[in-house]
């Protein structure tokens, strides 16, 4: 009964908070840079037609050319067998296959410059929301520093329309080896390189969850580092920002579970605003996703497994099931902790 209450009270808390809007956004699955939904995915895809253009023509002139000679010149009945005459040192035709080349270069490096221009070293608005992206093998940690907010694999930011826009800027770093950001309708890839910052910004004209993924081999489960853009009115997202600020919940009927967390080896990796680590004071782990908020998120595991209490079961009880070859070894924990595990983990809205 007191359970009953608490998840009933749980779910008015969240739709307060507007989380329940998160969950009806339309799911943009589209991984394709011709339906672009944002300012640089814009840019980029113009960028691409001006490319395709010139290289399609380069390819017409080449390709038509070999063609007619192929065929003009093909062996016929009475031939003699000899080559035909050879032609040497034109200059006009030396001249031409010159810089006829390196103009179209220019150009085609004239275009590229100035689009990562507008995408990487773009001045940062008053308005913006700033938010620091670190790849990990294999999942992505989140930092909103201008609010304190510490997530992982999911990024919420607010629409950004014509007539009120509120673009967000992302300072992209590495904890290990080079990834890369992508969400295809939002903008192009950004690496993000150990020791390097990198910067990118979105404004998503639509609200709706953004499917994107690494697009740079980073190891084992490269293919499982997927990332979520969770685009929401500004409201939503304000609510949302404001439910992550809150220290996590604190629910007495999980006490033993708390208990076993903070004294297992998951203190080390995870953090948990508010938890009492014995010894330490509070927690500090930063190996591992922050766990605050943990059932907040849509997925588990970088987006390998829908988020519910049975399959975090499956992924405490061994990560290496659900995604092999991932950081987080299989803790052989004993049934009893794994519940009271799960149990604990399972409020932290
Ligand atoms: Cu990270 Cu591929």
């Amino acid at each position: 009964m007191r359970r009953a209450s608490v998840a009933l009270a749980c779910l008015v808390a969240l739709g307060a908070t507007g989380l329940q809007a998160a969950e009806e956004l339309p799911m943009r699955r589209i991984a394709n840079m011709f339906e672009p939904l944002s300012t640089p995915a814009h840019i980029i895809m113009e960028s691409a037609y001006v490319v395709l253009i010139i290289t399609f023509v380069i390819f017409v002139v080449v390709a038509g050319l070999l063609a007619y000679a192929c065929i003009k010149f093909r062996a016929k009945p009475g031939d003699d067998g000899k080559e035909p005459p050879q032609i040497y040192g034109s200059s006009q035709i030396e001249m031409a296959w010159t810089v006829i080349p390196i103009l179209i270069t220019v150009v085609l490096i004239i275009v590229t410059a100035r689009t990562i221009g507008q995408i990487q070293n773009a001045p940062m608005p008053e308005n913006a929301v700033e938010v620091r992206v670190v790849g990990h093998q294999w999942w992505w940690e989140i930092h909103y520093p201008g609010y304190g907010v510490v997530t992982a694999n999911e990024i919420h930011i607010p629409v950004s329309r014509k007539d009120a826009p509120r673009p967000t800027f992302l300072l992209l770093q590495s904890a290990d080896v080079i990834h890369s950001f992508w969400v295809p309708q939002l903008a192009g890839k950004t690496d993000l390189v150990p020791n390097r910052d990198n910067r990118m910004w979105l404004d998503p004209h639509e609200t709706g969850v953004y499917f994107g993924n690494c697009a740079e081999y980073c190891g084992t489960q490269h293919a499982n580092m997927l990332l979520r853009v969770i685009v929401e009115e500004e409201a939503d997202f304000e609510a949302w920002i404001k439910q992550q600020n809150t220290p996590a919940v604190v629910d007495a009927s999980v006490d033993q579970g708390r208990h076993d967390f903070s004294t297992t080896s998951c203190v080390n990796c995870h953090n948990i605003k508010g938890l009492e680590v014995p010894a330490i004071g509070s927690g500090t782990g930063v190996f591992g996703p922050d766990l605050t908020h943990l059932m907040s998120r849509q997925t588990i595991g970088a987006g390998v497994a829908d988020m519910n209490p049975e399959n975090l079961r499956d992924w405490i009880k061994d990560p290496q099931n659900l995604k092999p070859g991932c950081l987080m070894p299989d803790m052989r924990l004993g049934k009893p902790e794994l519940d009271s595990i799960v149990e604990y983990l399972s409020t932290l809205k």
